[in-house]
């Protein structure tokens, strides 16, 4: 086991990438916190993950929330005392041609994808400050480095978790943190489909390896990123996209 006994706040854990993130770090040895806004998905999950004798958590919040962060944080640590893992996995997208993006819309958007970054790792950092140890996992998206037609408001929060990503390797290096980020192309969760299908299906035949990726290949470039084989990289950006532009 690569991560045994290790505790992991995943965001975003009761669907898509974060769910089977969960899975895979709990077949390490993780103990997995699943932060996520949806009950009736995370409920459901835990009870999944508990029926297989694994060591798992469901917590509701909303990452865009300072106050429900900051009480999610304590949850987690009055019940296992630390956190060597957080992966800022949540995220939403509201997509429209800049002409018909509403202010609301770009606003949803950045509170969730941008400042849910933000207030997750601000509110969990000092304690692997106070340990010396921790690896912070941001996902950003091929939107955000290429950019992407109709997502103003996604790509502009894909791309600032790219800057925040190495902002942070550099502050917190000599605090025994590894911070760095996923950029995943198009795979397969609720989020690309909604996805008109003309679009997707250019998507795909636009990708080296002519497939979407499944949330099992994001989830474990998240592994590779939280296990000690990847203990001397920092503030990098790993493409988990099949290799859609090079
Ligand atoms: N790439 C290239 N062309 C695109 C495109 C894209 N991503 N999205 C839309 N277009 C084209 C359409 O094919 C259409 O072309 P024609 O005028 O030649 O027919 C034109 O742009 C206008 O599109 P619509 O007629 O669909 O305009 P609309 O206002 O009804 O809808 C839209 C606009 C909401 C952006 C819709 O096209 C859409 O949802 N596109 C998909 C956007 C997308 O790729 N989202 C990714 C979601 S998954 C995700 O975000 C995960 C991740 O990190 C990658
Ligand atoms: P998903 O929609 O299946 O899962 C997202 C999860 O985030 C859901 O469980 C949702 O409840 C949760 N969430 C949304 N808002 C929240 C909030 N305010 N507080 C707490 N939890 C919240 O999406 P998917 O595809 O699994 O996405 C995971 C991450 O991967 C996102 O950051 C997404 O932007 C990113 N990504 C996804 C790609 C894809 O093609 N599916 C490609 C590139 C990046």
């Amino acid at each position: 086991m690569r991560l045994k006994d290790k505790v992991a706040i995943i965001t975003g854990g009761a669907n898509g990438i974060g769910k089977a993130a969960a899975e895979v770090f709990l077949n390490e040895g993780t103990k997995v916190v699943i932060a996520d806004y949806d009950a009736e998905s995370g409920k459901q999950v835990e009870s999944q993950f508990l029926e297989q004798g694994f060591d798992v958590t469901f917590l509701q919040v909303n990452v865009a929330d300072l106050a429900s962060v900051k009480t999610m944080v304590q949850q987690v640590l009055s019940k296992y005392s630390k956190i060597d893992i957080l992966i800022n996995n949540a995220g939403i997208t509201r997509d429209a041609m800049l002409v018909k993006m509403t202010e609301e819309d770009f606003n949803r958007v950045l509170d969730v994808n941008l400042k849910g970054v933000f207030n997750c790792t601000q509110a969990v950092v000092p304690y692997m400050i106070e340990k010396g140890y921790g690896k912070i996992i941001n996902t950003s998206s091929v939107s955000g480095v290429y950019g992407n037609v109709g997502q103003t408001n996604y790509a502009a929060t894909k791309a600032a978790v790219v800057g925040m990503t190495k902002t942070w390797a550099k502050e917190f290096g000599r605090k025994g943190i590894n911070v760095n980020a996923v950029a995943p192309g198009f795979t397969r969760t609720n989020m690309v489909e909604k996805m008109p299908e003309k679009v997707l299906n250019h998507m795909e035949s636009i990708v080296s390896l002519q497939r979407l990726g499944e949330p099992k290949d994001i989830a474990n470039a998240y592994l590779f990123l939280a296990s000690d084989e990847s203990s001397y990289i920092t503030g990098h950006v790993l493409h988990v996209d099949g290799g859609i532009m090079m």
